[in-house]
């Protein structure tokens, strides 16, 4: 049976912090940012929001677009790393909040859970709920799967360049409007790691930025190979002589911790992927030195990490690789347009792959490009650690939902924050109900029971008319 992606919806906080104003506080090169990251805005939460209300907010917007109640829909899945209780799961605040629209008790045969697994969790509620619809048991009822995240660092520190927020909700069922997955090829890569963790209590994560970089490229590779071997045996591609997937693949969509992770992940992979290829003598050719090798191929990552001289050979290796045609033309036509919303947005964890598929929907319909069969390849990853990659093609009646996209209408009227008000939303230092913005239309916090109670953790929320 078919499953895949019907439609789409995002909710981002209308708060948001510049790169330039950022970089200046911080003694930065405001290129840094730009440039070497590819970030420009980054979207801040207000006091009275969390992840629950990013999410309830992208689950309404979702539902009211396309007239649904309450009973079309059979599962609503929370993927999130912001999770603020160990033991509640944060579907039940989301359902919560919905049923303030809907009516009590309207969700109640609703079922689903909080996953987590950093950033690749969204991927695998995304999995999970497509095999629920392939097995047959979803009686024509959709399944509502929301990514929600505050991508939050400690101040100062080198993550805090790539912080964001907001909340992607994804609508499957079994004759989707957008892109069906392809069945039989998805395919995972795991391993014990800590490359970037939250302990219970910790607010921030600690982190270790390039560990975690090279991480994801490798998991992504792992996954990757596993999903061409189920690609072949399933017969979905057949590889002539010579070809690679970037034969077979007319996007890729990466996980975008910042939007220049994209540009990364896809040369690591193109390297990977041509190297076997007749084309990679010419490659070498162009870009006029030949790949470095670590001293122990087969080293651990941290081996690997400390062999400085492969390091800095390999990095000047990838510079001179991102510039030439050959890798320039894969990215124009395969991944740019997935990239520009994360500029503007930042980091969003878990929903952060997801923007970049509405991104690449959105700009590559304004280029006038036809989307329809178009396979899209996607990278999941996510710390501590795990890949997921899987496949899917553009449906016909796309048109009709990306015609109407438009992220910055959707997004509403921004607000630049000035560091002051940043530092101090950052610090939680602002109650609920000392928000800098208006609430419209929207689901908002108002209360934390925060006095030691039978009630401590208790969250109120409000719909705001
Ligand atoms: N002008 C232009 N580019 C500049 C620059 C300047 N003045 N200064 C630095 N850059 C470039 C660097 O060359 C680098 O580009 P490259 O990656 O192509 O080599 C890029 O900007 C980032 O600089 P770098 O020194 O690597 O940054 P950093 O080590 O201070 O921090 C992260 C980068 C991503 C490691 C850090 O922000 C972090 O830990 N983020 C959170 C974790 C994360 O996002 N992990 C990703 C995997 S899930």
């Amino acid at each position: 049976m078919a499953a895949g992606i019907d439609d789409i919806s995002i909710y981002i906080p209308r708060l948001f912090m510049d790169a330039g104003d950022f970089a200046e506080a911080r003694g930065l090169d405001p290129q840094k940012l730009v440039k070497g990251l590819g970030v420009s805005k980054m979207a801040i939460v207000d006091s009275n929001q969390d992840p629950a209300c990013l999410a309830a907010n992208a689950c309404l917007k979702i539902m009211q677009k396309n007239k649904l109640s309450p009973e079309q829909i059979g599962r609503l899945y929370v993927a999130t790393e912001s999770s603020f209780d160990e033991s509640k799961a944060m579907n039940s605040y989301v359902i919560g909040m919905l049923e303030q629209v809907y009516g009590a008790g309207s969700f109640q045969h609703c079922g689903g859970i909080e996953c987590k697994f950093a950033c690749v969790s969204g991927s695998y509620a995304l999995y999970d709920n497509t095999n629920w619809i392939r097995a047959g048991e979803s009686e024509e009822k959709y399944a509502l799967v929301v990514v929600s995240d505050i991508a939050k660092y400690d101040l100062g520190s080198s993550g805090e360049m790539t912080q964001g927020g907001g909340a992607v909700a994804m609508l499957l069922n079994d004759s989707p409007r957008l892109l069906e997955f392809d069945p039989k090829v998805t395919s995972t890569s795991i391993k014990n790691e800590y490359d970037f963790y939250r302990p219970f209590g910790k607010e921030t994560p600690i982190v270790h930025g390039q560990y975690s970089n090279l991480l994801y490229l490798i998991q992504v590779k792992n996954a990757l190979n596993d999903y061409k071997r189920k690609a072949l045996k399933t017969g979905l591609i057949d590889m002539k002589e010579g070809q690679s997937m970037l034969d077979h693949i007319d996007y890729f969509n990466m996980h975008l911790p910042y939007s220049n992770m994209g540009k990364k992940a896809l040369a690591y992979l193109v390297r990977h992927e041509l190297r076997n290829t007749p084309k990679w003598k010419e490659v070498i050719a162009e870009v006029g030195m030949e790949e470095p090798v670590p001293k122990d191929p087969r080293g651990t990552i941290e081996s690997i990490i400390a062999d400085s001289e492969f390091m800095t050979k390999d990095s000047e290796f990838t510079k001179r690789f991102a510039k030439t045609n050959t890798y320039q033309e894969i990215y124009e036509n395969k991944v740019a347009s997935s990239l520009i919303a994360s500029k503007s947005i930042g980091n969003l964890y878990t929903a952060s792959l997801y923007l970049g598929f509405r991104s690449c929907l959105e700009y590559e319909f304004q280029k006038g490009v036809n989307l329809e069969g178009k396979r899209f390849g996607f990278a999941s990853y996510g710390s501590g650690s795990s890949a997921m990659v899987f496949s899917g093609v553009i449906k016909p009646e796309h048109l009709s939902i990306v015609k109407e996209m438009n992220l910055e209408t959707e997004i509403g009227e921004r607000q630049k924050l000035s560091l002051e008000d940043y530092e101090e939303l950052h610090e939680n230092k602002l109650e609920p109900n000392q928000s800098l913005l208006s609430a419209r239309k929207e689901f908002v916090l108002e209360h934390v029971e925060n006095i030691s109670s039978d009630k401590r953790g208790e969250r109120r929320y409000a719909f705001i008319e």
